[in-house]
C-alpha cells in the first residue's frame, strides 16, 4: 500500500499498525513481544526520510529496527520508502517499526537493557553553544542511552559537523567510555560500499564534505569482545607466521 499526498498524513499512518507506532510509550519494555521474538533491537534517532533504517532492516532480517522522527510526515516517507523497497522481494517489514516520539523523552519509550544499538546519523549540530544541550551526543542524552543498551550495547553515530564530531568525541570521552574506528573522512577511500548511507550522507559525499564515524562500546560484553579481538591482534603482530619461521632456519641451516 501507498501512503501519498500530504493532506491526512494522520489517517494514513494510522492504516500502517504493523509499521507504524504512534503512541510508542505503550511499548516501553515490550519492544520484544510487539517484534515477537528475542533478537537485538537497532534503533534509528532522527531517521530522517528512513533510507538508512529501510535499508538496514532489509539486508539484516535477523536484527529487529526501529526508526524514530518527531516528525509524521517523515514517518510517511519513512514507510512509503520501507515497503517501495520490499515491493517484489517477497521480504516482509516484520523486523521494521517506525515510532514518532522526541528523543527528549526517550526514557518513556524503552525500558533499561531494551535496546543493543543506537545510530545517530547526522544528527542536527546546534553550533551556538546555549544550545550544546539539545546536541543527541550531550552528556544528558548519552546518560539516557546507557541506561537502555543492553551488555552488547554500541552508539555508532555519523556527521558532515566537525564541530560536533569534537564536541561528542570529548563527551564520550568524558564520560569515561571507550571508542573503536574513528574515522574523520569515513570515505577517503572511495565509498565505502559495506555500510548503507543515509540521505544527508550521499548528499554531502557528493559535495565532497568530510564524513566523520565513531561506534562507542556501551555494554560490558561489546567492551570486553573489542579487548579480546584487540589483544588477538597484537598476538598475531608479535608472534612470526610458522611458515616465516620454518623458512628463517631453512635458512640459517643452509
Ligand atoms: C539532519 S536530519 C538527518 C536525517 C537522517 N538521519 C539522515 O542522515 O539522512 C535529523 C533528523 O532528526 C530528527 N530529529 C531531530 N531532533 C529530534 C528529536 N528531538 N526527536 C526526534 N527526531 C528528531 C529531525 O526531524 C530530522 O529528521
Amino acid at each position: 500500500m501507498r501512503l501519498r499526498g500530504r493532506k491526512g498524513i494522520r489517517e494514513a499512518l494510522e492504516a500502517q499498525p504493523e509499521l507504524i507506532v504512534l503512541n510508542p510509550a505503550d511499548y516501553k519494555g515490550k519492544w520484544h513481544e510487539v517484534f515477537g521474538n528475542d533478537r537485538p533491537i537497532y534503533v534509528e534517532l532522527g531517521m530522517g526520510k528512513g533510507r538508512f533504517i529501510s535499508q538496514h532492516s532489509l539486508l539484516n532480517p535477523n536484527i529487529n529496527y526501529i526508526g524514530v522522527d518527531m516528525y509524521d510526515e517523515l514517518l510517511r516517507r519513512a514507510a512509503e520508502k520501507a515497503i517501495g523497497a520490499r515491493e517484489g522481494s517477497g521480504v516482509t517489514l516484520a523486523n521494521l517499526k517506525l515510532a514518532l516520539f522526541n528523543i527528549e523523552k526517550i526514557e518513556d519509550i524503552f525500558a533499561a537493557n531494551e535496546l543493543e544499538r543506537i545510530y545517530l546519523n547526522f544528527s542536527d549540530p546546534w553550533p551556538k553553544k546555549r544550545h550544546a544541550r539539545r546536541r543527541l551526543t550531550h552528556a544528558n542524552f548519552v546518560h539516557k542511552y546507557i541506561e537502555i543498551l543492553n551488555d552488547r550495547g554500541e552508539i555508532h553515530f555519523k556527521t558532515d559537523s566537525r564541530s560536533l564530531f569534537e564536541f561528542s568525541l570529548n563527551s564520550f570521552a568524558d564520560m569515561g567510555l571507550r571508542m573503536r574506528n574513528i574515522s574523520l573522512d569515513l570515505h577517503a577511500e572511495g565509498l565505502r560500499t559495506d555500510l548503507v548511507l543515509t540521505e544527508y550522507e550521499s548528499k554531502f559525499y557528493e559535495r565532497g564534505v568530510n564524513i566523520h564515524r565513531v561506534e562507542v562500546m556501551i555494554g560490558r560484553q561489546a567492551l570486553e569482545e573489542h579487548v579480546c579481538q584487540l589483544e588477538k591482534q597484537r598476538e598475531q603482530a608479535q608472534v612470526p607466521d610458522a611458515n616465516e619461521e620454518d623458512g628463517a632456519l631453512a635458512d640459517e641451516e643452509a
